[in-house]
């Protein structure tokens, strides 16, 4: 993940920028770069690979050094690590780093080409800092010119700016990604990606909101909302220690990262999709020509991930697709050879019975993947080929931004594995992948409806079942908020199938039976509305978790109904999966329970 640092302290800053770069280097990148200022003129220095290669550079050419500085780490999204797109990108006045996806770059970039702008790098970043220029060549108020260049950008960033000429100013802003601002324990101003990065020089930090712009001095700041007002933000004290282990402005790590979901989901989108082309990177290892059909293996969260995976892979790539729990499938004997692809999902790569399982498939001479958070872990390690997610740490026993990164690899799979077989047309597939880039957007405007998921969780606090129900790929996401209900809420909550109710479950339905029921507005969303309908003659107590464009039908129907962004079927399940995880959230925060560590439950379960 890309990261950010800005101080203006009216001292030397490079020594502190590099420091802190070291600090955000866990993010993992792949180029950095530092720029400072001095009575108007600008010293550059940027270095593809590890940030000793940038202290190289910089010890080569000699330090010059200025007042005010922005540093950042790289993680390529747009363009390739080169030197050329790492940042501070300078464009006329304006020194920028940034963080974030602007999904409406291809539109600016014509515009700006077709106004005779010079483009000297494949980068994003450079579009918003011509943006910047050119409106402050109309507008003499730097506050009001930054906000209206900023105000055209689509998609999710966090931005650090410097103007050549304004010595004691450093801008920042956030949208769909954290930044925030210190205040000197010594003196001055800084703003971060992290609090982590801000602690070497302060530890009162101010966590910036969605859309807020922050401009510094080395003696005071201020801050602005999207809307352009004046406002004030809370300063929190913040240890080096409890940096290390940062909850941000958040009471549990559970709402830090399921806040971080935007941000995760873009730094693993961009290992996998080639934004130029919109196109999907696969791992050259993986030949599906090889293979006649797909198993998938995995526990918990991760084997909801496999379920949402198996309805994307068998309608996009028409192969066959079996899933399981690891600790079935490694007892039952299942016939593999070498026509199979074997892939196993883990946060940790650690779980016991995943990993047996994988073990398993390579001994009978599966091809195995493994689609891991953690790096070093034994999966990693032994797996044939790793497709990696980029979600960070996660603290919390309950998973969230892991299994939203995991459906991120999955769903980039169905479209880069349709691709190579040929059962996809490029068209849709371009189509499909570009939808996926709006994600940390989609996700992000998702976050609206806490207050209304607040409520509902104050409800939810005093009952003792809850049925979720679902069809097609909101079925599993009906299974992870049951199980993410009962980890941290020790409610008894079931997802089923919502066809499969009259099968049995309606026998458990009246007045005091509380129903989520998952109804994006997708190919299957008539039927469900009829399920939606038996239930409700039934005296079923239903909240229907639905698109805008839906709710209002719901709601004649005289039944509760929450509304999320409309969206495709596609990107249902990373849409769907907010509300059943703030829903989790929010009833165990009124019960009262551990959210982090909730009873009886382990992070990584390394035993059977
Ligand atoms: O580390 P893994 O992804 O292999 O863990 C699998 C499950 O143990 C895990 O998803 C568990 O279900 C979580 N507590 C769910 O929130």
């Amino acid at each position: 993940m890309c990261g950010i640092i800005g101080i203006v302290t009216g001292k030397p800053v490079a020594g502190g920028l590099i420091a802190s770069l070291k600090l955000l280097e866990y993010r993992g990148y792949d180029s950095a770069g530092i720029a400072t200022m001095q009575n108007g003129t600008v010293w550059r220095e940027r270095a593809a690979g590890k940030l000793a290669n940038l202290e190289h550079k910089i010890k080569d050419h000699g330090v010059k050094d200025g007042g005010i500085g922005i540093g950042h780490t790289r993680w390529a999204t747009h363009g390739a690590p080169t030197e050329a797109n790492a940042h501070p990108h300078i464009i006329d006045n304006v020194i920028i780093v940034h963080n974030g996806i602007i999904e409406n770059y291809a539109e600016l970039r014509d515009e700006l080409l077709a106004n005779g702008a010079d483009i000297k790098s494949d980068t994003d970043t450079e579009i918003i800092g011509h943006l910047i220029s050119n409106q402050l060549k109309v507008e003499s108020n730097i506050e009001t010119a930054i906000q209206t260049a900023i105000g055209r950008l689509t998609g999710a960033f966090a931005l650090a700016i410097m103007i050549k000429g304004q010595d004691d100013l450093l801008i920042g802003a956030r949208k769909g990604c954290p930044l925030v601002v210190g205040i000197g324990d010594v003196e001055g101003h800084y703003i971060g990606s992290d609090a982590l990065a801000l602690s070497p020089f302060s530890r009162q930090i101010v966590y910036l909101d969605e859309g807020d712009f922050v401009f510094a001095t080395k003696d005071s700041f201020k801050i602005f909302d999207q809307n352009g007002q004046s406002v004030e933000r809370d300063v929190n004290i913040v240890e080096l220690q409890a940096a290390t282990m940062d909850k941000g402005k958040h009471k549990h790590f559970m709402a830090k990262e399921f806040f971080e979901q935007p941000d995760v989901v873009q730094h693993t989108l961009a290992h996998y999709i080639d934004l130029k082309s919109n196109t999907i990177k696969l791992d050259d290892k993986l030949d599906i020509n090889k293979f006649e059909r797909i198993v998938m293996v995995s526990c918990g969260t991760a084997f909801y991930a496999a379920m949402v995976a198996k309805y994307w892979l068998e309608n996009t790539v028409k192969i066959s697709v079996e899933i399981d729990v690891a600790s079935e499938y490694r007892y039952r004997n299942p016939p593999l050879n070498s026509k199979c692809l074997f892939i196993v999902v883990s946060q940790s790569g650690e779980t016991a019975d995943t990993l047996a399982a994988l073990r398993l498939a390579k001994q009978q001479g599966a091809v195995t993947v493994a689609i891991v958070n953690v790096p070093t872990s034994t999966m990693a390690r032994e797996a044939d080929i790793i497709l990696p997610t980029f979600a960070g740490t996660e603290v919390c026993v309950a998973s969230t931004k892991a299994f939203m990164c995991q459906i991120s690899v999955l769903a980039t799979l169905s479209i880069g594995l349709a691709t190579s077989l040929g059962r996809i047309d490029p068209a849709k597939a371009t189509a499909m992948t570009k939808e996926l880039t709006q994600l940390p957007r989609l996700i992000n405007d998702c976050f609206s409806i806490e207050a209304d998921i607040i409520k509902l969780a104050h409800d939810i606090s005093k009952v003792e079942h809850v049925l979720f129900l679902g069809r097609h790929t909101s079925f599993p996401i009906a299974m992870e908020g049951a199980l993410k209900l009962k980890e941290i809420t020790y409610i008894h909550a079931e997802g089923y199938a919502a066809g499969e109710l009259k099968h049995g479950p309606i026998a458990l339905i009246d007045e005091k039976m509380p129903l989520i029921i998952i109804a994006p507005d997708n190919e299957v969303y008539e039927k469900t509305r009829s399920n939606i309908e038996e239930i409700a003659a039934r005296g079923g107590d239903i909240t229907v978790f639905t698109s805008k464009s839906r709710a209002a039908e719901i709601r004649k129907l005289g039944l509760k109904a929450i509304a999320l962004p409309d969206c495709s079927s596609f990107l249902s399940p990373f849409v769907y999966t907010i509300p059943v995880q703030l829903l989790a959230y929010h009833t165990a925060v009124h019960m009262g329970t551990d959210v982090d560590q909730p009873r009886n439950l382990a992070k990584s379960v390394t035993v059977e």
